[in-house]
């Protein structure tokens, strides 16, 4: 399943030219200044008790929300869906999914939202839609409908098209035979999501016009899924063989993507206060930038995944290469462009089991010293919802018991060439998507307080003491923690714009780094393993003020030299005066 994911994601990172870039990245925006909360509508709050969060839950949490100190929203899908992907199947764009509400409930989130101070931003799922979309099913119908041409067909009478790799197929085979017309459709994911084609000016004004909706109604950005992968070569030539070990080489920034994103910014982004993030970026430095540089007209920042697809076991990861990963990206969008930080989505394990460390001795801590890694970064922090508590991953034993329409298709598709169960049960319960899909635990009461109903998907047994209620009453929990972090960004804009500077790189546990500008310098050092540890830092921290300690005491044992030792998991920020 993370193989999966690393390979739809994976980056080739080529050379970028050097260019003599403009200081663009300190130009002030609210986007850049925002603390984004994703909330995975699903499991974040069920009202009507019939196991399924929804918008009437997320609104009577909304004071919640606001008490994070978080100022957008990122809402996974909740458009009209037959869920074969949770709601990344769309069957209707103008309206909402029956089991999150209607339009009315959508128009009192919104307004419940704004009267807060908070901006919405929708997911936007284009690159396919569902095969229940009427769009599909008119299409389907005969070769010569006009919405034949919304989809990729390949007429059987030419025999089989070249072959294509599906992340989510049973067969990983993304052409579907469809008897009906005798032709095979393209679905780049499952097969109840064909993939829809771009190539078609009709098909681009829908989709432009639908977005428009969303924007009338006074929504506030979109998050592109998948886009990338939207422009295709549409003669279908031959790939390299074993091209699907790196097909996002071939998949993503096909040609015209440009021309669609600089289209889509012309007809609609360009002409409403919306922020736009794509999903990915690209496979190299250069596709990232040309999506999101700000004389470019696409999008406003780029959401690489190189950061959480650093290889990772059950026993760790390589300290040194996460650090040399997030400050390479750093440097390379330093003055130009601008990037989205983020440990964690609804399509990855729960941050501190991947990152951190989730036995009870050091959960807290090291799911703080986390929290601080992400509100301390340049670029738009992007936190999912469940973390500021630090929910861990559930590591079902059972097949059974995983709700993800990925994984289960991977499971027959092992079964039928005969893969290594074991390893594959043992892989998911350290990676699958659904360890971060699991209600939301908002008290000590039955289903967490998910729901009165049966939760969709099974709630971590650890509710009891993982929860919103316990973590309200606990000054030192997790959940304060993320609400004091979070205070501290929106108040220093240094740690938005500040210059980064990596400290001490070679150091194996700490990483340790200072953000520059707004006429102040912030120092940030963070143990990042289960044992003491210690840098020298090269600067010396008398006269700085501590910040934020995620030990309850405080920082234990600064001095006047550059010398830090840290204890486990241990988490400073400092003001340094000097
Ligand atoms: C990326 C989304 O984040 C994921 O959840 C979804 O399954 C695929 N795109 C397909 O839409």
């Amino acid at each position: 399943m993370r193989t999966l994911f690393i390979a739809f994601f994976a980056i080739t990172l080529l050379n970028c030219p050097q260019k003599n870039y403009a200081q663009e990245s300190t130009d002030k925006k609210w986007w850049k200044e925002a603390v984004v909360y994703q909330i995975y509508p699903r499991s974040f709050k069920d009202a009507n008790g019939d196991g399924v969060g929804d918008l009437q839950g997320i609104i009577s949490k909304l004071d919640y929300i606001k008490s994070l100190g978080v100022n957008v929203i990122w809402l996974n899908p909740i458009y009209s869906s037959p869920n074969d992907d949770n709601g990344y199947d769309v069957s209707d764009y103008r309206n909402i999914m029956k089991e999150f509400g209607t339009m009315d409930d959508f128009n009192a989130l919104l307004k419940g939202m704004h009267q807060r101070g908070i901006k919405l931003v929708m997911d936007l799922v284009v690159n396919h839609s569902s095969d229940e979309h009427e769009w599909f099913k008119q299409s389907r119908s005969s070769r010569t409908s006009p919405y034949r041409d919304y989809y990729h067909w390949w007429n059987a009478d030419k025999g089989k098209p070249n072959p294509r790799y599906s992340l989510f197929d049973v067969n990983h085979d993304a052409w579907r035979y469809d008897s009906l017309t005798n032709a095979y459709y393209l679905h780049y994911f499952s097969r109840k999501q064909p993939d829809l084609n771009w190539e078609n000016p009709k098909l681009r004004s829908e989709i432009y016009d639908m977005m428009k909706y969303w924007c009338e109604k006074g929504i506030d950005g979109f998050r592109l899924d998948a886009f990338q992968f939207a422009a295709k070569d549409t003669t279908f030539p031959k790939f390299p063989d074993g091209y699907e070990k790196n097909f996002s080489l071939y998949y993503a920034v096909g040609p015209h993507l440009h021309d669609y994103l600089q289209e889509m910014n012309k007809e609609v982004l360009s002409k409403y206060d919306v922020m736009s993030v794509a999903e990915g970026a690209g496979n190299s430095y250069k596709d990232a930038h040309d999506m999101v540089d700000a004389d470019r007209n696409e999008l406003n920042m780029a959401y690489a995944f190189e950061g959480v697809d650093i290889p990772s076991n059950p026993k760790g990861y390589s300290v040194i290469h996460f650090k040399e990963v997030f400050s390479r990206w750093d440097s390379v969008f330093a003055t130009k462009g601008w990037l989205s930080i983020f440990l964690a989505n609804h399509d990855q394990a729960r941050m501190v089991s991947r990152f951190g460390n989730d036995s009870p001795q050091f959960r807290e801590l090291s799911s703080k010293m986390l929290t601080t890694f992400i509100m301390t970064m340049r670029g738009t922090p992007y936190y999912y919802n469940g973390d500021e508590l630090g929910m861990t991953n559930i590591r079902f034993d059972k097949i059974e018991d995983y709700r993800d329409m990925s994984t289960l298709n991977e499971y027959k598709h092992q079964q039928n060439i005969g893969g290594d169960m074991q390893k594959f049960m043992d892989g998911i319960k350290y990676a699958c998507r659904d360890n971060g899909r699991t209600p939301l635990q908002w008290d000590a009461t039955k289903n967490a307080g998910f729901t009165s109903g049966t939760p969709w998907i099974k709630v971590n047994p650890n509710y009891k003491t993982i929860n919103v209620a316990a973590e309200e009453k606990d000054q030192n929990s997790c959940l304060n923690y993320f609400r004091k972090v979070v205070a501290l960004r929106n108040q220093h804009k240094v740690l938005v714009y500040g210059k980064y500077t990596l400290l001490d790189k070679k150091n194996p546990n700490v990483y340790a780094y200072t953000r520059e500008g707004e006429g102040k310098k912030m120092l940030i050092v963070l143990n990042f393993t289960a044992n003491t540890a210690q840098t020298d830092i090269g600067i010396a921290i008398k006269n700085s003020k501590l910040l934020a300690a995620n030990y309850a005491d405080g920082a234990a044992s600064v001095n006047n030299s550059s010398n830090i030792v840290l204890r486990p998991y241990e988490a400073l920020i400092y003001e340094l005066n000097d």
